[in-house]
């Protein structure tokens, strides 16, 4: 999808379509129903007996408790599906390796935290990223979320406000503030690849701030195989990208807290985090190396800059050793992920201009040239309850008041 609104120069946004996609809504119905659906869905497609004795067990669980509590196998089928059905993600054909860990015991800020450490361990797996999902404890079916983190992602870099520019990452800005009103000790010189803190909160705990164990961040400093000058740029990005806001929803249920990674696509990187303006907004100081005339769009400078450094993000990933996409090896898996879901008899579930690369020349690739199912149903991954920063009660507040509201 190409952008929609240009404006003059650098003041144009980043890649309108993304924000212009009509917002997905949950199709969220009665508990029972949806836990129904959910179990018969399992039952039918692991060709398991007895789904009568199940769902009776369920309904009756729910008629006394409210909601019901899934059983490890549940968790890891609904969490491999939300995968399969996640309209925007082009690397679909792995859904059936996600790696699920049920960690819906651990409920205290401290084991939260060993657990993300934890993730962030097995999935680096030495540099051949591996996709991990880490389960925290169910939302209470009244009171929300019982534990969140409020980083967007795992591993972030911060955004610092300085006299009308910003150093760092602009998307963090609002999170490293956050950070620094709850006490936050920053670096003593700030830079342009600081990482930021996790800010978990519990209904029990505070938000609190933990130090993201730097030791377990592997990142890969960007080089181009051509151009030696790239390197000057001294532009770099981590290997993983962890997901740590979006809320989990499987038969009915809720989990608010359940980080999730699979690995990046070079686009991502190149393209996005380092080209659009309201970011790293590199294009023009990759230009001013290859010595491209900037002051006319049509030479399609951008697209070249775009281009260089897609190329560098590639070569520098691959030669350290990290694993990443490159968009036409990607294409032709999502078209193997395609043909598999027709096979089963399931609908291919996409948004376009998600599954299509932002590096220009989409049409090169074969997910271009179709369409896709538009409906999103559960079990899926949708956005948080709030966002992180917004002024909305504690999950402690919440708690109370909804608690105090039962009783
Ligand atoms: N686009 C996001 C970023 O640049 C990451 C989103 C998830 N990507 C993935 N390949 N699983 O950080």
């Amino acid at each position: 999808m190409t952008t929609g609104s240009v404006a003059a120069g650098d003041s144009r946004v980043g890649c309108p379509a993304r924000h212009t996609t009509p917002p997905s809504v949950d199709p969220v119905e009665d508990l029972s129903t949806e836990a129904v659906k959910f179990i018969t869905a399992y039952y039918r497609e692991r060709q398991i007996p007895n789904v009568a004795d199940r769902i009776s067990g369920v309904l009756n669980e729910i008629a006394t408790t409210g909601t019901y509590w899934q059983t490890r196998n549940e968790l890891t089928y609904g969490a491999k599906v939300a995968w399969r059905q996640s309209v925007r993600c082009i690397g679909r054909v792995r859904w059936a390796g996600l790696k699920v860990r049920d960690r819906r015991t651990v409920t205290t800020i401290d084991g939260i935290a060993s657990e993300l450490t934890e993730h962030l361990r097995i999935a680096d797996n030495g540099g051949r990223i591996q996709s991990v999902i880490t389960v925290f404890a169910p939302d209470h079916p009244l009171a929300g979320p019982r534990a969140r983190v409020w980083n967007d992602q795992l591993i972030r870099y911060c955004g610092w406000q300085l006299d009308g520019r910003v150093l760092g990452d602009p998307a963090q800005v609002d999170m490293t503030d956050a950070a620094l009103r709850l006490g936050w000790r920053p670096p003593a010189v700030p830079g342009r690849f600081d990482l930021l803190p996790w800010v978990i909160e519990t209904v029990t705990e505070d938000p609190t701030l933990v130090d993201v164990p730097r030791e377990l961040v592997r990142e890969v400093a960007l080089t181009h195989p051509r151009h030696a000058w790239f390197a000057d740029l001294r532009l770099r990005w981590h290997a993983l990208p962890v997901i740590a806001n979006m809320r989990l929803r499987i038969g009915g249920v809720d989990y608010s807290c359940a980080p999730f990674n699979g690995h990046y696509l070079a686009d991502e990187i190149g393209t996005r985090n380092m080209g659009d303006v309201d970011r790293y907004n590199q294009l023009r100081a990759v230009a001013a190396g290859l010595g491209l005339d900037t002051r006319d769009e049509s030479t399609l400078w951008r697209e070249h800059a775009a281009l260089v450094i897609n190329q560098a993000v590639l070569h520098s990933f691959q030669a350290a050793g990290v694993r990443i996409s490159d968009p036409h090896a990607e294409s032709d898996l999502f078209m193997r992920f395609c043909a598999a879901e027709e096979r089963a008899g399931r609908p291919v579930y996409g948004d376009w201009s998600w599954i299509n690369g932002s590096v220009g020349w989409a049409a090169l690739h074969a997910v271009h040239h179709r369409y896709y199912d538009t409906r999103v149903p559960n079990p899926n991954f949708w956005p948080g309850a709030r966002t992180p920063y917004s002024p909305e009660p504690s999950l402690r507040e919440r708690h109370y008041l909804a608690n105090r509201q039962e009783g």
